[in-house]
């Protein structure tokens, strides 16, 4: 390899270079040679010898940045993978804001000194509705929209709120009880606020000398624990079967304000849940004394609280799998 147009690499390149600008190349060799020369001379000879190195030096850039050049051509048309670029990371997956939002709840009613119980999602007739003061042919029965699973004179249907936790929970144990209980509920009913299929949280407790009051002090707690600030809340007097007095929670509508908006149907009001005390009529269903027990109940949605939370306006969002959305919480 003797010269700069023989080179055929950078490697071939760097072998010329050493001609010249090695240790015994060419330009180091006249450089030595300069202290020998008359003082004259020797000025000449070195300008040349600077002006000849630098325009070596150029060449040598060109013909590296050809090498170069070519070689990512190549590796472009091969469709190799430059490891030199940055690597693009893997999106990390989250929690669902249902998911989270809903343990949330559970956790704050477990501070509260609720311990937490599950049910079955496929329920039967008596816990869903029967040991719950929902006598046969009863209309409130038509209210819940229920999902049969096997026609409407099935016995199993498809839970329509998480309240046969209640019965299950007081069949197997003693007052004084305290529980929470999540889970999935569905109802044949689809627009911005409502979901064949969302999540409620359970709440009741049973004990000597409970009362209304203690139900309402539990929730205003709750709200101002789940929403950091005091929401303004609504107690209105509501029907239930399994529970006697009743009454629906709404809390101030964080869309609008309270001003009124499609979310709120334009009353400034959201509803969030329902409470109340239970019936005695449920206690005859699990054994319980009436004379000597009360307790109170309340159940909330969680889609309702995640929507008042991220004031998201379409529950329909929640349930889209759409990673634009998923991925703003
Ligand atoms: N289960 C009722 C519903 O789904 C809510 C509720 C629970 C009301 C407990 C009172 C007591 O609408």
């Amino acid at each position: 390899m003797r010269s700069l147009s023989d080179a055929k690499s950078e490697s071939d390149l760097n072998s010329v270079k050493g001609i010249f600008f090695g240790k015994k190349g060419t330009l180091s060799e006249i450089m030595k040679g300069l202290s020998g020369l008359p003082i004259e001379e020797r000025k000449q000879v070195g300008a040349a010898a600077n002006a000849a190195r630098q325009t070596l030096e150029a060449a040598f850039d060109a013909r590296l940045a050809e090498f170069r050049e070519r070689e990512r051509k190549t590796r472009d048309a091969a469709g190799l993978i430059d490891v030199t670029l940055p690597g693009r990371l893997p999106a990390a997956g989250h929690r669902h804001p249902i998911s989270r939002t809903m343990a949330d709840i559970v956790s704050i009613f477990n501070r509260l000194g609720f311990s937490t119980r599950l049910g079955p999602e496929i329920e039967k007739d008596y816990y869903n509705f029967e040991a719950l003061n929902f006598p046969a042919d009863h209309p409130a029965r038509e209210m819940q929209d229920t999902f049969f699973m096997d026609g409407p004179s099935s016995d199993l249907l498809l839970r329509t709120h998480t309240s046969p936790i209640q019965i299950r929970t007081m069949e197997s144990s003693r007052p004084p009880v305290r529980v929470v209980a999540p889970g999935a509920v569905y109802r044949c009913d689809s627009d911005i606020t409502h979901s064949p299929m969302f999540h409620q949280v359970e709440g009741f407790a049973v004990d000597q000398n409970v009362t209304f009051s203690d139900v309402k002090g539990l929730l205003t707690e709750f709200c101002s624990m789940m929403f950091g600030e005091r929401k303004p809340l609504r107690f209105r007097p509501s029907f239930f079967p399994f529970t006697e007095p009743s009454a629906e929670v709404d809390i101030e509508c964080v869309i609008c304000g309270g001003k009124g908006c499609r979310v709120c149907k334009g009353s400034g009001w959201l509803e969030i849940l329902g409470c109340g005390m239970i019936d005695p009529a449920v206690f005859g269903f699990v054994d319980y004394d009436p004379d000597l027990y009360t307790g109170f109940a309340f159940g909330m949605g969680v889609e309702r609280i995640a929507m008042l939370r991220h004031g998201i306006g379409d529950i329909r969002l929640f349930f889209e799998n759409d990673l634009r959305f998923l991925s703003r919480f």
